[in-house]
Formats: structure tokens, sequence, C-alpha cells
């Protein structure tokens, strides 16, 4: 049989590849395995993330680790190499935009092993921006592109790329929420938050740009302090942001503003229990975006831009950048009732993993495989 490799490593992978993951082993017609690079290594930045989707553990573990990003991405490119010389994968997946995708392609590339990118074609065209060099490298390596919108499309045509190669498959992410929402919802993670449905905001914030820069930082945690003071807002803080809020001598204070409700990063079914029910999500993170939008819940970008205008176009989101009086202004729209209305886009449909099962297995010979030996 013939074999793919799916290569994950960040918190945002591990939902994109569930879906894909399972849709393949329900076909029966291909073999994977799935190689963890480490990038992410905490409990709750990875491993309750298999649990919770249900993923089995990585047949590989690269063992990564933190670092700058040319000494993370090259420690993972020779420790892939190895691994794809090893198992001569016949294709190897990607997901989204993490060091670990681009290390990969850059591996395949080399090995003149074929890859394919889901989640092909996003560009917020801040150039310098890490996730958006990712992409934009990735997807010039890619042999299949698969993308979760018509943007998407759009992007990559008019970057050159040949049309045979780009796959518009819808977005593989909210077959993870759809599959997921009701059990998620059964949880007690509001009660135990001492919350009632659509009486409190959900913030994220974790980008380079955001966190890493102090000046900018304590704009943010202003914002979110004076949210706090008209709804209950949980805010799961993740490491990077923990430490600049730590280094800076920030945190305590903000545990303590009234309100605000800070907790350790979340499990996949545990935040989807809060997201689904919140009155508004306020984010830097591009997968929330989307699911904000699939689950009808206003969101407010803390952003300039946003890579998946879709969200924008079609769905529930703002971008309001990180001024004060705009986050509050567009929050306080939201609390009277005039939040943004949104559909669900194109293919957002919960069978995106499928389209991509059926793909992968057409594109390495492997149903004519299975036929043939029928
Ligand atoms: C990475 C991705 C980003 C994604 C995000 C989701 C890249 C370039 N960035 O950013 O696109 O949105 O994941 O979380 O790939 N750390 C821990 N425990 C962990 C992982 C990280 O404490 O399990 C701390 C370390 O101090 C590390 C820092 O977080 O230096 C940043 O981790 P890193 O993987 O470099 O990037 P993220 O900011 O998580």
């Amino acid at each position: 049989m013939r074999k793919v490799i799916h290569i994950v490593g960040a918190r945002p992978n591990f939902m994109k590849v569930a879906p894909i993951y399972k849709a393949i082993r329900a076909r029966g017609v291909l073999h994977q395995r799935l190689v963890h690079t480490g990038q992410h290594y905490d409990v709750k930045m990875s491993d309750v993330f298999f649990s919770d989707l249900g993923l089995p553990a990585p047949e590989v573990h690269l063992g990564i680790g933190s670092g700058s990003h040319a000494e993370q991405t090259a420690r993972m490119m020779v420790e892939m190499e190895k691994v794809f010389l090893q198992e001569k994968p016949d294709l190897v997946s990607v997901v989204g935009d993490v060091n670990s995708t681009l290390a990969a392609a850059l591996v395949t590339s080399k090995l003149a092993i074929p890859l394919a990118h889901v989640e092909a074609g996003l560009r917020s065209r801040e150039r310098y921006q890490p996730e958006e060099v990712n992409r934009v490298v990735t997807d010039r390596l890619s042999e299949l592109l698969l993308t979760p919108s018509r943007d998407a499309d759009a992007n990559l045509l008019e970057e050159g790329v040949p049309s045979s190669r780009i796959h518009f498959v819808g977005n593989v992410m909210i077959d993870s929420l759809l599959s997921n929402q009701e059990k998620a919802e059964q949880l007690s993670t509001l009660r135990d938050l001492g919350l009632s449905a659509r009486q409190y905001a959900v913030a994220t914030l974790h980008r380079p740009v955001n966190v890493d820069d102090p000046k900018l930082l304590v704009g943010l945690i202003g914002s979110l302090r004076d949210v706090a003071r008209r709804l209950p807002l949980v805010f799961p803080v993740h490491p990077r942001t923990r430490k600049m809020l730590t280094e800076q001598g920030w945190l305590a204070e903000l545990e303590r503003a009234p309100g605000m409700k800070l907790v350790e990063p979340m499990g996949y079914l545990e935040f989807l229990a809060l997201t689904s029910q919140a009155r508004v999500i306020l984010t830097d993170s591009g997968g929330l975006q989307e699911e904000a939008t699939a689950l009808g819940v206003p969101c407010l970008t803390l952003r300039e831009q946003t890579e998946r205008p879709v969200t924008v176009e079609v769905g529930t989101n703002e971008v309001v950048g990180t001024d004060a009086a705009r986050i509050l202004a567009a929050v306080d729209r939201i609390l009277a009732g005039q939040g943004k209305q949104g559909r669900v886009p194109e293919l957002w449909d919960g069978r995106t993993g499928e389209r991509i099962a059926d793909l992968y297995a057409r594109s390495v010979g492997a149903q004519g495989q299975a036929r043939a030996s029928a």
C-alpha cells in the first residue's frame, strides 16, 4: 500500500490533521504515519489535543522543542530527513503555517517527495510575519495545494501556481469543530468557571507582533481589562504571552483585575465549550477567527489585517487592530446587539477531511491499486 506521512508540531496543527487521518483510516487504501516534531511539547499545548481529538500517539516524535526560528527549523529538518529516508513516503502532508510545516516542505522538496499543503493560499501580505514566510515557501514547494476558501485559490493563481495543482476542499478545522461541538457543550467548563452561556467574552493573544513588544502588549491588556469590566472575560494565556507578562511584572495585577479570569491554555474540547457559547471573542489567532465564523459568534481580530478574509466578507469577524478606543467601541456595539451577523463559508461543511483523503488516494494511485488487488 502507498504511504502518507502527516507532519504535526504545534497546537493549531492537531485539529486540522485529525479529520484527514480519520478519513484515510476509514478508507483503508493508504498506510499513514503521524510524525510529531515536538515544536509544542507542554501537555496543555500538545498531549491533551491527541486525547480530545481521538488521534493516536504519533509513531515518530522528533522532540525538537523551542529555539530561534533558524535553530528550531534546522533541527526539525535534520531529523525529518532521516525519517523520510527510512520511511520512503509516497506523499507528505502538512497543514497550516508553523515552522514544522516549513521544515517538512524544505526536506521533501530536496528528497523529491510530493508534498501536499492543507490550508494553502492564505496571505496576510505582511512580508516579515513568520507565518507568512512559512505559507509562501510551503506553497511554492507543494505539489497539491488544498485551499479552504476561494480567495486562497485566487492568491495562488495570481502567484502563477498552475490551476491543476489547486484544489478547493474547504476548511478541515471546521470538521473537527462540527464533530466535537455537542460533546464539548456537555462538559462542565462554563459551570466550573462560574459563567452563563452568552454572558462572557473570551480572549487569546500570542502573536509575536502583539506580545513581544511591551508597549503594544500593555495597550492590549489595558483593553482586555476594560472589556472585563463590562462582562466576565476568560483569557487562556499562551506560554509566550505568560512569559512576557511575567517578565514585565504585569501578571499578578492582571489576575486581580475585576471580571478577568486568567487561565492556563485549555484542551480542545474545553476551549470549544467556551468559545461556542461566548458573547464575543477577541483574538489575534487565525484559527479562532475561522472557528468563530463557523460558530456564528462575533469575533474581533486584534491585528491590522487578516489572511482569512472570508471570515470578514462572509463570517462574523471584524478586524479592529490594536487601538483601545476602536476595540471597546466594537465590543459595545456587540453588547448592544448590533454585532455583525455572519454566514458559514462555502464548503465549511464538516466533510473536508473526506475530500482530502480521496484526493490523496487518487494522487498517489492508491484507488487504482486497491481496485486492482480487489
Ligand atoms: C507557534 C506558531 C504560530 C502558531 C502558534 C500557536 C511558528 C512560527 N509559530 O507560535 O504560528 O499560531 O504556535 O500556539 O511556528 N513554549 C512553551 N511550551 C510549548 C511551546 C512553546 O512553553 O509547548 C514557549 C517557549 O518559551 C517558546 C515560546 O513558547 O519559546 C514560543 O513557542 P514557538 O513554538 O516558537 O512559537 P509559538 O509562539 O507557540
